[in-house]
């Protein structure tokens, strides 16, 4: 019944596999003359190992025998058309079959594992898949085929899931990045690329990559995290949240701060869900993980080039053509290079309210970083001039930080207030204030004012946003 996912042979049109309730060894009989799988007899485990070590090392040895025979057996290409239910079905009946010819008994929640792991083998991504289902998971880092890290809730846990070996890993890589028309190997030995769902995926492999491949993948969220939810995770304070709604609404040019995996790109996220409705807003990304929710919402991203090293389309490239597109806000999802000319000017020549993110570790670092960047791109201005340039784009930068104990939080809010000499001048208006450390690592803390004034209070106020004096009091403990 399930013939048409199963390769026909030269001299019939049967299914290699035989129907169901006939003798599996008759496959090879001359009536079928399929080639006969290779039966590898499951590895008899060790026997000082441990009975959970025994049992997995069985289960692998099982599953990789049976992984090729449903390589051999299965239509690939048919494959792509069929179900969920008819592909999970077939695999169901070519396990039964297998685990009798090779003499096998597994119990039912074993057999299940079985057939869901064959299934993400086909169809998913391997052993990764069940990780990539795991909602609570935010990254998923691959270092060799045998250990594989996930982040949850801003900390790193090695997991049990492996890969059989590195070719097996290569496998599934190959995999992923063959579906965007990518290739890597010994000579293109990194590549960037997005999964099905949205998922940022990179991947280096040897000989580049010393121990075996490494894979790291940040999950694509469909929930995105609205400001109440940052609020609610104590990401930020409903003062700090008030801010940023008139700093957005009212048209500052922001720039989000961070370290890596800090939430830079979350943070920007919610803080565009106070872009006005019927704002036209251009958003320019390496790769597109910002959603948002208005209306005239035009999304790029930049590619690299092909195989002959033709079609490149850059951020910068993205950049210059947003600039005739009339937009009302350009958003770059993150500044790393030669594109912080053009970003600077859109700031600078009325497309306020733009926004980005870049790799920084504190405001003043991340006006230094603003300033390598465009040394870097080849520009040549004198030192003043790039500052009074930056000064005069950026409004207000924000600071996220993934803290030591996994949190992430908003750690300072500063503005940008002008220059003195040769020198950009800034107030921090928010902060978060440590204040302890509990035995278990969790750090204690909270949100306050400075005690100054918004430098675009009154700016603030004539666009409607009378925000009350007290949310920028320090708070006393
Ligand atoms: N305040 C928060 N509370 C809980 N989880 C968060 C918070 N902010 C971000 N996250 C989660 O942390 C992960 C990393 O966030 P995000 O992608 O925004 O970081 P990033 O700084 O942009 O990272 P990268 O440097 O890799 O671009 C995501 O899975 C996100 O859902
Ligand atoms: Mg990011």
């Amino acid at each position: 019944m399930f013939a048409r996912y199963r390769k026909n042979t030269e001299s019939s049109a049967q299914p290699v596999r035989p129907a169901a309730g006939t003798p599996a060894r008759q496959t090879a009989a001359p009536s079928a003359p399929a080639p006969k799988p290779e039966r590898a007899k499951p590895v008899a485990p060790k026997v000082d190992m441990p009975k959970d070590e025994q049992r997995k090392q069985r289960m692998n040895s099982i599953k990789s025998d049976l992984h090729r025979r449903l390589l051999d057996n299965l239509n690939l290409s048919a494959l792509e058309n069929a179900s969920e239910i008819e592909l999970r079905s077939e695999i169901n009946a070519i396990v039964v079959e297998a685990l009798g010819e090779m003499d096998v008994v597994l119990n039912s929640e074993e057999r299940a594992t079985l057939n869901r792991d064959l299934f993400f083998e086909v169809m998913g991504l391997g052993p990764l898949e069940p990780l990539l289902q795991d909602d609570t998971v935010n990254d998923i880092l691959v270092n060799g085929p045998k250990k594989i890290f996930v982040e949850r809730a801003g900390k790193l846990e090695l997991t049990d899931v492996t890969f059989r070996d590195e070719r097996h890993l290569l496998r599934i890589i190959d995999k992923i990045v063959s579906a965007v028309g990518r290739r890597v190997d010994e000579s293109n030995p990194y590549v960037d690329a997005r999964l099905a769902d949205g998922s940022r995926f990179n991947a280096m492999v040897p000989p580049v990559a010393v121990d075996g491949s490494l894979v790291s993948i940040r999950k694509f969220k469909k929930e995105k995290l609205s400001v109440q939810d940052l609020v609610n995770f104590g990401a930020f304070s409903p003062e700090i949240a008030l801010y940023l709604e008139a700093a957005v609404s009212t048209r500052l040019n922001v720039i989000v701060s961070g370290g890596t995996g800090s939430g830079k790109t979350t943070t920007l996220n919610a803080l565009s869900s106070f872009i006005g409705n019927s704002e036209r807003v251009l958003t320019i990304e390496d790769t597109a993980e910002l959603q948002l929710q208005g209306e005239h919402v035009g999304r790029m991203e930049s590619r690299p080039a092909n195989m002959e090293g033709k079609g490149a389309v850059t951020q910068r490239d993205c950049l210059r053509n947003a600039l005739r597109m009339r937009p009302d806000r350009i958003i770059v999802g993150e500044t790393r290079g030669e594109e912080v000319i053009d970003m600077l000017q859109a700031m600078n020549t009325g497309h306020d309210g733009s926004m980005t993110t870049i790799h920084a570790n504190s405001a003043r670092d991340g006006i230094s970083r603003l300033e390598n960047m465009v040394a870097m791109a080849g520009i040549d201005m004198p030192l003043k001039a790039v500052r009074s340039q930056i000064g005069s784009a950026v409004n207000l930068i924000v600071q996220v930080s993934r803290l030591q104990d996994g949190s992430r939080r908003m750690v300072s809010v500063t503005e940008i207030t002008g220059m003195e000499g040769e020198i950009i001048t800034m107030q921090e208006i928010f902060r978060f204030e440590r204040t302890g450390i509990e035995p278990d690592g969790t750090i204690l803390g909270h949100f306050t004012g400075t005690g100054l004034r918004s430098n675009f209070a009154d700016r603030f106020k004539r666009w409607g946003y009378d925000l009350p004096a007290s949310i920028y009091d320090q708070v006393k403990v």
